[in-house]
């Protein structure tokens, strides 16, 4: 990671924001109140659907609210594949965030409407839109720095981080107060506000975008075209039938749901990558370096696996094991949703230039052992968890102090950090130009697959309880840690010049 100013000067006369591209300043805005939205209904999303009826939460079970919550972040991901395809095919990328930004506010505006029925279409609405927002806006970052040196490119990516975990800082504070203390569905409400001035400030600041984005990259044919639709009416078709006879049946349960999008959560990767290993395109060269992709990927997958428990698991942890009470009032539990974000502004500088240090002393770690260390934090983090459970279990009120919760998520907070700013430049060097388009994409698959493995890991927490359960995912990470920092050497020969 590189840090926020750039040092590189900027053609004279043209108007900077902090020393970059005046466009910045609206895909900074965009994107800070995109997360603004989503992180905010995400804070709200477990405790409303296991919150008791009479309190106005949908009253689902704990392990199904938490698995709902699991497959429903892997789809979001997921749809970030197809996202980038309409963008690079179809579209271009600018109206592919602008129409992911309209639809994402109707979403938020749906969950604001007090009636449960049309609680899972307000969902299925933010997750077309992020689809259609999340990789492109990160595209149109890109070609804001088309032909610039690459630490002024970093240095804008880093700027954009910090976009993503300002607005995720702000939001539990707001939406997850106003949806616990006062109404959940004022909550979702107040995140459809901070997605619709996402959408204002984009609109209005377009003009600073010069033609970033304004075609599509590669025009699909018209056959092209309509082979796409093809296969996306077929595919709905197929979903809708096999959901039609389920409901006729009378055996329809929601579980069934959330396992066929669990599965489809892991088979899509494996149909991705069966794909690349097959293509008559990939090189002998190209091989092991996908071999190596394959090894990162998987432990990207797992990291995110556990990583994304904060907002479920790790959630109801806050509001029925954590002491909350400051001087006689109990804080919201979402709160410490901005846990994770907070010590994201504090912890990338410091990050950045231990890395800058470390590389002028030529001691920088590659990344394969960067991805090691990640998962000895990772697992770190939920032995605390482990310690924090049995605290709970120890303790006359059944709760622990809010300090578990905050160390937790800064021991997270530093796995995150040696492992999400290398994993999509990783994607770029590693995966063949054929694939180029999709490797946005494909990182994005890394945290949806996670994500929905975590709907059927998480079943585990009921049968082993806390402390257990915790400590068995933190031996995993380790191991997985310890492995892949011996197999380091083995890793970078795979992948060729590229660490
Ligand atoms: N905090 C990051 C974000 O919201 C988490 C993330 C990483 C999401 C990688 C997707 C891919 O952007």
């Amino acid at each position: 990671m590189a840090s926020i100013q750039s040092k590189d000067p900027v053609p004279s006369g043209e108007k900077t924001f902090f020393g970059h591209p005046r466009g910045m300043a609206t895909l900074f805005m965009t994107e800070m109140w995109e997360r603004f939205s989503w992180y905010g209904m995400r804070a709200l999303l477990v405790l409303y659907l296991y919150s008791a009826v009479s309190d106005g939460g949908l009253g689902i079970d704990h392990t199904t609210a938490v698995a709902i919550y699991g497959v429903y972040n892997a789809v979001v991901y997921m749809v970030a594949m197809p996202g980038g395809w309409v963008a690079d095919r179809l579209w271009g990328a600018r109206k592919a965030v602008l129409v992911g930004g309209v639809v994402i506010a109707a979403g938020h505006f749906t969950l604001a409407i007090p009636h449960s029925a049309v609680f899972f279409l307000g969902l299925g609405l933010i997750a077309i839109g992020t689809g259609l927002l999340k990789p492109n806006i990160s595209a149109l970052v890109g070609d804001l720095y088309q032909d610039q040196p690459s630490a002024r490119r970093d240095a804008g990516f880093t700027l954009f981080y910090m976009a993503i975990n300002i607005g995720g800082l702000l939001a539990p504070l707001t939406v997850g107060y106003l949806g616990e203390h006062v109404d959940w569905h004022l909550g979702f409400g107040l995140a459809g506000v901070g997605m619709s001035l996402a959408v204002v400030q984009y609109v209005l600041g377009g003009k600073h975008l010069g033609d970033a984005g304004l075609k599509p990259t590669n025009p699909a044919s018209h056959a092209e075209k309509r082979s796409a639709l093809n296969r996306v009416l077929l595919w709905t078709g197929v979903a809708a039938g096999a959901l039609l006879i389920d409901v006729l049946l009378g055996t329809y349960d929601i579980e069934h749901i959330v396992n066929a999008l669990a599965v489809l959560g892991v088979v899509v990767p494996i149909g991705y990558f069966v794909v690349i290993f097959r293509s008559p395109k990939l090189t002998a060269e190209g091989r092991p370096k996908i071999v190596a992709f394959v090894w990162f990927f998987m432990t990207a997958v797992l990291f995110w696996m556990i990583f994304d428990q904060s907002g479920s698991l790790l959630n109801i942890f806050a509001d029925e094991k954590t002491n909350r009470l400051i001087g006689g009032w109990e804080f919201p539990a979402s709160w410490l949703q901005s846990a994770n974000p907070a010590w994201v502004i504090i912890l990338a500088p410091i990050f950045a230039s231990l890395w800058v240090k470390l590389a002028q002393r030529n001691r920088e770690p590659s990344t394969p052992v960067k991805f090691g260390l990640a998962m000895l934090l990772i697992g770190g983090s939920f032995a605390l968890m482990g310690l924090a459970g049995a605290a709970a279990a120890a303790s006359d009120t059944g709760k622990v102090t809010v300090f578990w919760l905050l160390a937790v998520y800064g021991v997270q907070t530093m796995g995150e950090m040696c492992l999400s700013p290398v994993g999509l430049s990783l994607s770029t060097k590693l995966a063949p130009k054929e694939f180029i388009s999709q490797i946005m994409g494909l990182w994005f698959l890394a945290v949806a697959t996670g994500n929905a493995l975590n709907g059927w890991a998480t079943r585990l927490n009921e049968p082993l309880g806390d402390s257990l359960y915790y400590t068995l995912w933190a031996v995993v990470a380790g191991l997985t840690g310890v492995a892949f920092i011996f197999g380091a050497r083995k890793l970078r020969s795979l992948t060729g010049e590229v660490h």
